[in-house]
């Protein structure tokens, strides 16, 4: 089921996805790591230093990459991850794949990129951020829900909310190399992270809405095991958010008391 985790602040919610990242390490020695880009997970690194989380030697995928931009450009999503998340962290940047970075040709870059997952035992916990299309990763609106890691071309709202980290909006590429929705639910957890008003439609729309290619975020809803992690800003148009409050509360099994 998809839990909904409705936090005070994105500090907190940083420290609950680094939290969930600790478990999955502690569980499981050999555990991937899915990473994502954008603003969002920014915190969750942080986190993950200040909480003392050894990622180090831990494998990990990114979610996509622009196409078009040149090798070492600064905006590539390869070199955000490793000085943002890699460098930091102490990750080996050869433990970092992001699609399309062993220089092969872009035709089979997606496959490429599906098979160096399955040789490294699938991907255990993957963070997501959410676009205001509802993309995930770069998935945007009509997207395959069973769709693998391919090219697409980008929406003209998403190139223009990317345009902060480039000198000008026609510097943005007009495609990308993302994993597919299908790709995506292969992950065994999903993390969601979304926080400020601006998200709240589009949280909403995954959570809640239809399952549809309209809302590629959607596809959260085919996963057995989802945390949504919102404040109260991008959880405010949930309609069932008091539920969610009230099952978050009460998820260890030790909480449950007999009706008075
Ligand atoms: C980009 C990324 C997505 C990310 C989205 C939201 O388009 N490809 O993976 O979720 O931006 O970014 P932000 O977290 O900065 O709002």
């Amino acid at each position: 089921m998809t839990e909904v985790a409705l936090v005070p602040s994105p500090e907190a919610g940083a420290a609950l996805a680094a939290g969930l990242i600790a478990e999955t390490l502690a569980q499981r020695a050999d555990a991937v790591l899915g990473v994502a880009t954008g603003s969002t997970p920014l915190g969750v690194w942080a986190q993950l230093r200040d909480q003392g989380v050894d990622v180090a030697s831990t494998p990990a995928f990114a979610l996509d990459e622009y196409v078009g931009l040149r090798t070492g450009h600064p905006e590539s999503y390869r070199s955000v991850l490793e000085r943002e998340y890699a460098a930091p962290l102490g990750v080996d940047p050869t433990l970092l794949r992001v699609p399309g970075d062993d220089g092969g040709p872009l035709a089979t870059a997606g496959a490429r990129f599906e098979a160096a997952i399955t040789r490294a035992g699938g991907i255990d916990l993957q963070i997501l951020g959410i676009g205001r299309t509802g993309h995930i990763g770069f998935n945007e609106p009509g997207s395959s829900l069973a769709s693998r890691t391919r090219v697409k071309a980008l929406t003209e709202q998403t190139r223009s909310d990317n345009a902060r980290f480039f000198d000008h909006a026609g510097q943005v590429p007009t495609h990308c190399l993302t994993q597919g929705l299908g790709t995506i639910l292969q992950a065994r957890t999903l993390v969601l992270l979304a926080f400020g008003s601006a998200k709240s439609n589009a949280v909403t729309r995954a959570v809640e809405g239809p399952l549809s290619s309209s809302c590629p975020g959607s596809v959260i809803q085919l996963h057995p095991h989802v945390i949504v992690i919102v404040d109260e800003e991008a959880g405010a148009s949930l309609e069932y958010r008091d539920y969610y409050r009230f099952a978050w509360e009460h998820r260890s099994l030790d909480s449950i008391q007999a009706p008075a």
